[in-house]
């Protein structure tokens, strides 16, 4: 089987000091249907660690700014929005007030305004800001497209997840199939194809790996699979941390 990593040539993977905290900060990245979200779950568990699903954080802005008819582009209007927003994520449930949102934030239609509220640079400072709090309050295993790069560029590990465009469809058909709303495979994958050219063309926190991630080809690799390539890598670098820090 082919090497699943792929680690940059010119930095040991994670051989950054880490975070100036005492927690551990671990970035899962990657382009959509990677498979980041289950690994990144598995990974929190498994290790007590904290989970971040900072998609989810973009979608709740989106559903809130789509239930206001904010415009996206007019920044008096997102900075109201975001001055009145009571977003808070726990574990894996999304809420704005005291409403949960996890479901509803899913829909197509906030799918497809997140991708344009994402592109605001207010929020986008705004999730950052709410990103690094959180980190320095706990272990964290924070998952997005940006964590490595912009947000945690001094994080203790990073992972960045591929697998082929195909590979990536067949997932979210099997995905769709589960929820009961079969999909076309070539829908599926022109969806991924677009998406993936949108990510990599976005004007701030588009889709990059860090110099120093470990990239990880999941094409052939089962969730338990990847997660157990990971956990050790991650292990080793919390106890050279703790080390460290009793010295
Ligand atoms: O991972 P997801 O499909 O839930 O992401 C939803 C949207 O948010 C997608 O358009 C990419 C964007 N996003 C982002 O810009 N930065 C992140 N850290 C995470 C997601």
């Amino acid at each position: 089987m082919q090497d699943p990593f792929r680690a940059s040539e010119t930095n040991t993977p994670c051989n950054r000091s880490g975070a100036n905290t005492p927690f551990m900060v671990v970035t899962i990245d990657g382009p959509a249907a990677s498979g980041k979200s289950t690994v990144a779950k598995m990974l929190a568990q498994q290790l007590g660690f904290r989970y971040l699903d900072t998609g989810a954080m973009y979608r709740a802005v989106a559903l809130a700014g789509l239930r206001k008819g904010t415009d996206w582009d007019d920044a008096d209007q997102v900075s109201r929005l975001l001055d009145g927003l009571d977003l808070r994520i726990t574990g894996t449930k999304v809420f704005l007030g005291k409403e949960d949102v996890t479901e509803t934030i899913r829909t197509p239609e906030v799918t497809r305004v997140t991708s344009i509220a994402a592109d605001s640079p207010l929020v986008r400072q705004y999730l950052i800001g709410m990103q690094r709090a959180i980190a320095k309050e706990t272990n964290l295993i924070t998952e997005g497209r940006d964590q490595g790069t912009v947000v945690f560029p001094d994080a203790d590990c990073k992972f960045f997840l591929v697998a082929s465009p195909e590979e990536r469809a067949r997932r979210r058909c099997r995905d769709y199939e589960r929820l009961g709303k079969p999909t076309a495979y070539e829908e599926v994958l022109k969806d991924i194809l677009e998406r993936d050219q949108r990510d990599r063309e976005r004007p701030f926190g588009g889709l990059a790996r860090a110099e120093d991630a470990i990239e990880i080809n999941t094409d052939n690799l089962s969730p338990e699979e990847v997660v157990a390539l990971i956990v050790p890598i991650i292990r080793a670098k919390s106890e050279g941390k703790r080390d460290s820090q009793t010295k």
